[in-house]
């Protein structure tokens, strides 16, 4: 018996290299993968695999709909996303810090309003909510850094990496949100049809990142 094919929906952008890389270690190999190619359907070398290279905060969107049987996209998007969907592995790439950052001190205390701009308005929502702090939410879809220097916003919520953006623009980190990284989504129905195929792509790259410890 043939078993079916998977769609597999790739992040785009900064994990996408270090994802294929990975793929390529537990050989899931992509052939004419390149990164600069505005070709947006690649297949593995045996074909087991369509790899369909999406914006990252769609990856999510396509797992959900069942377009995509798995996903491989940062977990900044799932908590953003919160799609019903399985998150199985964490690929231990594109370790980042969720975290809040401001121009100066700002009272982050209970009764503050505070405004927050951010690609990310529900993970922002949900931590001052936890932290019982009432906040208006400005969602920007980049150079978010910007909102408190031209002064929109009290803070940012925001991926930090390196700390460099943050560091060049004067910013300081005043709480932490969430560490960060590279997961497999799963589609909930495909996880039930495909279970043989999602298992042993699981187990191959469980076994990779094992083997690189
Ligand atoms: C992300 C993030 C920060 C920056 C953090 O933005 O939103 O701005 O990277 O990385 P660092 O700590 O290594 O400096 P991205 O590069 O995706 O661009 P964007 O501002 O256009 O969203």
């Amino acid at each position: 018996m043939t078993l079916a094919q998977l769609t597999l929906a790739l992040a785009k952008g900064r994990t996408a290299k270090e994802s294929i890389r990975l793929l390529e270690k537990a050989n899931i190999v992509f052939p004419d993968f390149d990164s600069k190619s505005r070709k947006l359907v690649f297949y593995s070398e045996d074909r087991a695999i369509k790899m369909i290279y999406v914006k990252a905060v769609d990856v999510t969107t396509y797992v959900e709909q069942g377009a995509a049987d798995i996903g491989i996209v940062g977990r900044d998007n799932i908590l953003e996303a919160d799609a019903d969907i399985y998150e199985l592995l964490d690929l231990e790439l594109g370790k980042c810090r969720f975290v809040v950052a401001s121009l100066k001190d700002i009272p982050l205390s209970r009764g503050a309003t505070l405004k927050v701009a951010s690609k990310y308005p529900k993970v922002a929502e949900k931590h001052f909510a936890r932290r019982g702090i009432a906040v208006e939410t400005i969602k920007l879809n980049g150079s978010v850094e910007l909102a408190p220097i031209i002064e929109m916003a009290d803070c940012i919520v925001d991926i930090v990496e390196t700390g460099s953006t943050i560091r060049e623009n004067g910013l300081t980190i005043l709480d932490e949100v969430e560490h960060i990284s590279t997961r497999l989504v799963v589609n909930k129905a495909s996880f039930a049809t495909k279970t043989a195929q999602i298992q042993s792509f699981i187990e191959r790259l469980k076994a990779t990142l094992e083997g690189a410890q």
